[in-house]
């Protein structure tokens, strides 16, 4: 779209403009709430916020490639397969056991609302910690509308509802508003408390920045695995024989879908801005941005394709055999369930070790 944008010059927008959706025909409501983003007169959604956000990544990313730079890509080949996977979703739903769906679908409505705290990541003065400039770059509008566009798709913001809302209402369309178990939100906070307190990576990085980076890397990967969910949802929710609204639940995971696309593009654009640029220590000397985001996605890489597949298992398994008493012969479903596990062993490598570990 500003492919005809000369790379040296910089794409500046304000914070006003990168928030800014433009004028729908028609809006999105779900589940009897306003929601984000709209439809065109020839009833295609068109995502919230990307009347400027939409071209201005896309111009962020061109200058990376015009300068001779890759974009960082997170392999799809890394993504841990969903649990309860497709079959095993619809095989319950089709023995009347609902509850173990109702429970995943409203943690991932909770996990995109907790999306809100990117606009509390801290940005420290990137003029005086990156070496080369960073004028007219994504990096230097994070905090300039970029972080406050991803919070707002996925908490909502003020009255309007965002991608929390929509899961929630897609979730009751397909499932004809289902009791919600009033435990979720107690079993996630119970899980995410255990994490042990880590050592900083990078110590020789300004605290802020270091921080900066480990999130933007952090929700960058999780954001990419997130396409797998999605298709999940589409999948289950968009299967009329499990689907009490198959059409309008599976749209809205949809929308839901095509408004993440901005979200994983600034993030790598930025990411990718950072790893061709040089960093200053707080000692007076420099790291290779490189160094330290591939550094970052490694670990996080690592540990998401390595835990996230357990911590599925774990979220549900609690009650699942509960659950499972609804149905005429719990026994030989819990069977059934177990045998179309998908299977899966976590990759040798990410491709972001450093050079030395990945060709040795
Ligand atoms: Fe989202
Ligand atoms: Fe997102």
């Amino acid at each position: 779209m500003s492919s005809s944008t000369a790379p040296e010059a910089p794409i500046a927008y304000t914070a006003e403009q990168l928030l800014e959706s433009g004028p729908y025909d028609e809006p999105l409501i779900a589940g009897g709430v306003r929601c984000h983003g709209g439809f065109d007169p020839d009833g295609r959604y068109r995502s919230p916020r990307t009347l400027h956000r939409g071209p201005g990544i896309l111009g962020w990313q061109q200058q990376v490639i015009d300068a001779g730079h890759e974009l960082v890509e997170i392999p799809r080949s890394l993504m841990p397969p969903q649990y309860p996977n497709v079959e095993q979703a619809k095989l319950l739903l089709r023995h009347g056991v609902r509850d173990p769906i109702v429970r995943t679908l409203t943690v991932i409505s909770i996990v995109e609302g907790f999306g809100a705290v990117i606009r509390d990541v801290k940005v420290p003065d990137l003029g005086t910690l990156v070496v080369e400039p960073i004028e007219g770059t994504a990096l230097a509008h994070l905090d300039k509308g970029l972080f406050e566009a991803h919070a707002r798709d996925e908490a909502g913001y003020e009255a309007e509802g965002g991608h929390k809302q929509m899961w929630e209402a897609a979730r009751d369309l397909a499932l004809e508003n289902p009791k919600v178990p009033g435990d979720v939100l107690m079993r996630m906070m119970g899980r995410r408390s255990r994490g042990e307190k880590r050592e900083r990576p990078y110590p020789q990085l300004d605290e802020t920045l270091e921080r900066m980076i480990a999130m933007m890397s952090q929700v960058l990967v999780v954001e990419v695995f997130a396409e797998g969910t999605f298709q999940w949802g589409i999948d289950v929710l968009s299967d009329p024989e499990v689907s009490a609204e198959p059409e309008r639940a599976g749209a809205m995971v949809t929308y839901i879908q095509s408004d993440e696309s901005p979200h994983v593009e600034y993030l790598r654009a930025a990411l990718s801005e950072l790893r061709c640029r040089t960093l200053r220590t707080v000692d007076g000397g420099t790291l290779a941005g490189r160094t330290v985001v591939d550094g970052m996605l490694n670990e996080v890489l690592g540990n998401m394709t390595r835990n996230r597949p357990r911590e599925q298992r774990d979220d549900l398994r609690e009650g699942l055999v509960e659950a499972m008493q609804v149905a005429s012969n719990p026994k030989a479903l819990l069977e059934e369930f177990e045998a179309l596990t998908s299977p899966w062993t976590p990759p040798a490598s990410t491709g972001f070790e450093p050079a030395a570990v990945r060709s040795a």
